[in-house]
């Protein structure tokens, strides 16, 4: 268990170079199980969660090397086991997404019910109602859930997700991609991740279209062959940085980053009066030219403004001229941060899932604690630009989901020290 003293800093200056995508990454090897060939992916982020990803695909079978620094082979000639083990998927609820690669390989995938974690109960009903339309017999025993396909596998089917939910869209997509006919996704999710995992698939022999938009095809194939592909950069590190420039009032060039990505960012941003260069692969924000001030932001399935940016843009709010509001209407409890940012002497009200902002807190350094990734991103922020010194703990919620995040911030800058217990 470690600290970050984060010290007030700024104005943040020079560039940083955003990571391969988190949230993009762990689909990717889950859809590595697919096919009993070599799959190479490269510009993956070194991450806690990797890590675990890691632990779990060679746990049921594939044997995974590191090529060079941020790129690993997958290869699961193989697999040996079914069931994901308790240990390892209690640590990482995204371990569900083994199930839909497992049941499409093997016709069987058992997993411990994933725990729900601090925003929220993260229940996984529309993966299961996806794998039942493909014909799964899905069975509860205990703590587990069991999937398992009938004689004949898979069989694809319409499947209309109540939410659009990215990890079920994902599990779906992964178990379709081998069923006998075709699959469609309606009410699909829509985010980059779910492009960059059909873009893979197609590339190992899938017969994917639609992605990117609420309606995905899926047109099952016999046989999926290894392929090499690169991560997208990830869009919500790169709006933390932005927020980073942001509330620090500096001036930050943010490298190998992908805008069409971050339209909603941006345009809340420049709403707030912040100085945005948009290149193609770069952003160059000024958050150093003039006054800023208060907007409402709510919070919605992508293309909308992404609920991981929330607590990040909640914690710069607090900075600007005026009042902001902020809904959050994607998960139920995303306002852990509140109480914290409030103990650094922000005034923020909350009613259900609203939330109001006053503007010009006078931030002061304490001792807070980081209660999720994107809540400990959150308070980073809030630290640079507070007075004194900033204690924040339970720092592992923060390092499981961003590489290298204090040594790209002193990049900048920031003046930031770590500290192990
Ligand atoms: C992914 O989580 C991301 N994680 C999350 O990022 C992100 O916040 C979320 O999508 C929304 O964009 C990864 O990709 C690994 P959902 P996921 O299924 O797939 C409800 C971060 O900080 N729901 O779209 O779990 C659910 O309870 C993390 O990087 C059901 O009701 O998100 C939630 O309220 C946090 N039933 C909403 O949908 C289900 O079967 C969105 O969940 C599934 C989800």
């Amino acid at each position: 268990m470690g600290k970050y003293l984060v010290h007030h800093s700024g104005p943040l200056s020079g560039e940083v170079v955003i990571s391969g995508a988190k949230n993009a990454v762990l689909p990717l090897m889950a859809a590595a199980l697919l096919s009993e060939d070599k799959c190479v992916i490269r510009d993956v982020p070194q991450l806690r969660d990797v890590a675990f990803m890691k632990e779990i695909l060679t746990s049921l079978g594939a044997e995974i090397e590191e090529v060079e620094e941020n790129t690993i082979s997958i290869v699961t000639e193989d697999i040996v086991s079914t069931e994901a083990q308790f240990d390892l998927v209690n640590k990482m609820r995204a371990s569900i997404l083994v199930m839909g690669p497992l049941l499409a390989r093997k016709g069987r995938a058992r997993m411990p019910l994933p725990g729900g974690c601090a925003i929220g109960a993260r229940p996984i009903d529309l993966h299961l109602k996806g794998l039942e339309a493909l014909g799964a017999e899905i069975i509860f025993k205990d703590t587990y859930v069991e999937a398992r396909a009938g004689g004949q596998g898979l069989i694809g089917d319409t499947i209309y997700l109540d939410f659009p939910s990215v990890g079920a869209t994902e599990n779906i997509m992964m178990a379709a991609v081998l069923a006998e006919g075709v699959t469609f996704i309606e009410n699909a999710a829509e985010e980059p991740e779910i492009v960059d995992l059909a873009n893979f698939l197609n590339k190992m022999g899938a017969r994917i279209k639609g992605a990117g938009t609420d309606t995905i095809k899926i047109e099952g194939v016999k046989h999926l062959s290894g392929a090499k592909h690169t991560v997208i950069p990830d869009r919500i590190e790169a709006g933390t940085f932005m927020l980073a420039a942001a509330i620090t009032r500096g001036n930050v060039r943010i490298s190998n980053a992908v805008p069409d990505h971050l339209k909603p960012i941006i345009a809340k941003l420049r709403e707030c009066g912040v100085r945005i260069e948009v290149g193609d692969e770069y952003l160059i924000v000024r958050g150093d030219l003039g006054p800023q001030s208060a907007t409402d932001i709510k919070t919605l399935p992508y293309p909308g403004f992404p609920t991981d940016i929330q607590s990040p843009f909640m914690a710069y709010l607090t900075t600007v001229e005026g009042a902001s509001t902020v809904i959050e209407t994607v998960f139920e409890n995303r306002f852990m941060h509140v109480s914290q940012l409030r103990k650094m002497g922000a005034s923020i009200e909350t009613a259900g899932n609203k939330a109001i902002i006053k503007g010009n807190a006078s931030l002061r350094g304490t001792q807070v604690m980081a209660t999720d990734l994107r809540a400990g991103a959150a308070l980073v922020l809030a630290g640079l630009a507070a007075e004194g010194v900033t204690e924040i703990s339970e720092i592992y919620h923060i390092e499981r989901g961003y590489e290298k995040f204090i040594e790209k911030f002193r990049g900048l800058g920031a003046v930031i020290e770590r500290i192990d217990d």
